[in-house]
């Protein structure tokens, strides 16, 4: 198979072109100097030239605050060009592996959210990815739309830029006598290495739809700091953070857990629980993981 990888350099893109090539599949990297999703020109010249099966896009404007100043932007990248892609690889005969956000949710359900419920994005962001999963949904035929959460990898999410949240409490660490972390936020983080091995196995499918594809469990943001400290046998500094200490300047769902319901009906669900993936992300980075852990 020859997959095309959109965002290649990017947190999960980088992985995500391990996980084919070390599958034994043909990539073609396509960075944003190679194509602009948002331009139908380039996404179909590019995608012509690549000559792909399988189309993974990872590529999005997915700085919250970033989003909500420039929507015109935000949709112009999130929604438009998710309808390029979608566009071209129905005309070309390919598959279109998109990815979104548990951002389409408002949180407010309060126990994790399946492929069925209903959206309701709090902010830009939000809106213009489930924009574009209907543009996904609705053009190409043969789509997977995998909404996930909280991602961090071996590569820095470029959006966002410098450390992802476990380097930057383990900085944190070293420097600070306390660490002040929110515990009003529930995620499932989740490894940018295991989404790619679940888009690989979903790939040999004609299961074609919707997907929650996230880390098993859930946890605080002060939770998961935790547990980065025990893992590594670092001295745990943490305290909760007030609830006024970091006012968010954009809403965003306090509770954005998913269930993984349509991979684990078709028997495709790879993830594990959070831990086992946080603690597989220590043992190949630099940390060393606590040997009592
Ligand atoms: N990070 C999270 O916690 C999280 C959580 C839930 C869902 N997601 C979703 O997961 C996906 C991947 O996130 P990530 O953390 O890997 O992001 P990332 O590190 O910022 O990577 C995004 C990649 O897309 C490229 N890109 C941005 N705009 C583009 C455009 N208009 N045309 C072509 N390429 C463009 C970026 O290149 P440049 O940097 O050179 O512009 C970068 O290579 C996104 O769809 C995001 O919405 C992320």
């Amino acid at each position: 198979m020859r997959i095309a990888v959109i965002g290649a350099n990017g947190q999960l893109g980088s992985d995500v072109l391990r996980a084919f090539a070390n599958n034994g599949d043909e990539v073609c990297p396509l960075t944003h100097s190679e194509i602009e999703i948002a331009d139908i020109d380039s996404v179909s010249r590019t995608l012509r030239e690549c000559q792909p099966n399988i189309v993974v896009n990872t590529a999005a404007m997915h700085h919250v605050e970033k989003c909500e100043d420039e929507p015109e932007r935000a949709y112009a990248i999130n929604a438009v060009g998710a309808r390029n892609l979608a566009l071209v690889t129905k005309d070309t005969d390919s598959v279109l592996m998109h990815v979104s956000t548990d951002y389409v949710f408002d949180g407010r359900k309060g126990s994790p959210y399946e492929e069925l419920d209903a959206p309701q994005p709090l902010n830009v962001y939000g809106n213009s990815k489930l924009a574009g999963e209907y543009f996904v949904r609705s053009i190409a035929e043969k789509h997977f739309v995998l909404r996930t959460s909280a991602l961090y990898g071996k590569s820095a999410c470029r959006a966002k830029g410098g450390r992802n949240f476990i380097q930057l409490m383990l900085k944190l660490a070293q420097e600070r006598d306390e660490i002040r972390v929110v515990d009003s936020e529930v995620v499932s983080p989740t490894s940018t290495a295991e989404l790619a091995q679940q888009l690989v196995a979903l790939s040999r499918c004609d299961c074609y739809g919707l997907y929650h594809a996230t880390a098993e469990g859930s946890c605080s943001w002060f939770e998961f700091a935790r547990t980065i400290f025990a893992l590594t046998g670092t001295a745990d500094k943490l305290k909760i953070a007030g609830p006024n200490e970091f006012p968010a300047k954009v809403p965003r769902p306090t509770y954005s857990v998913l269930e993984n319901k349509g991979l684990k009906s078709q028997g495709l669900n790879k993830f594990g629980p959070w831990q086992s993936g946080l603690r597989v992300y220590l043992e190949q980075s630099e940390f060393s993981l606590a040997k009592t852990a």
